[in-house]
């Protein structure tokens, strides 16, 4: 499934809102849309007018188990889903779990979708590293100025070299 992490270091740069408006778009495609937040803030499903169940599962164990199916939730747009998030996905989540995490929990999800929207915290942490190599595309909201240009450089140039590393052990184990 074709997916797109929107990400920036920088905070209030618009990559929730990006998020949204690039899924409720492709929604209205016809495509077959899931938004992950992957913010501990949790603003996402809020933002789409989504009342939760009061006992689903939290995100990290849903996401460490390969459980994230059992989370996605309907938005009131049509074609538009969300697996919400909450402060389980601290910054000890994903601790020594391996950078392709999430995408492994992404892999295992069984609903059809035609592409999975990424929304990260402001942070280059596990959470954002994790959101990166699970992504096909990068999409790096910014203002137009040089305090926000950048914290940009600085997403690109932090996660290189993980990434790489990552990549290399990756194709290593296909060998
Ligand atoms: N294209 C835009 N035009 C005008 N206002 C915008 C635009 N995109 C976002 N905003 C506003 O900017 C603020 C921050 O946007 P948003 O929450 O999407 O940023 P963020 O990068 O996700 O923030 P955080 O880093 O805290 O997660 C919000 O009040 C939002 O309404
Ligand atoms: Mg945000």
């Amino acid at each position: 499934m074709p997916t797109i992490c929107i990400t920036n270091q920088k905070g209030g740069c618009g990559k929730t809102m990006t998020a949204i408006n690039l899924g409720a778009g492709l929604a209205r495609q016809d495509q077959r849309v899931l938004l992950v937040d992957l913010d501990p803030q949790g603003p996402l499903a809020a933002g789409l007018g989504v009342t939760l169940p009061e006992d689903l599962l939290p995100l990290a164990p849903a996401i460490l188990d390969r459980l994230l199916g059992r989370i996605v939730v309907p938005t009131p747009t049509a074609g538009l889903w969300v697996v919400p998030s909450d402060t389980s996905l601290d910054a000890q989540a994903l601790y020594k779990k391996p950078p392709t995490t999430i995408r492994r929990a992404l892999r295992a999800l069984e609903q059809p979708f035609d592409f999975i929207v990424l929304d990260t915290p402001p942070n280059l942490d596990l959470v954002t590293l994790n959101a990166i190599m699970a992504a096909d595309w990068l999409m790096l909201p910014c203002d137009v100025d040089k305090e926000s240009l950048i914290p940009s450089d600085f997403v690109v140039h932090s996660f290189r070299p993980p990434m790489e590393a990552a990549m290399s052990r990756w194709w290593s184990q296909l060998e």
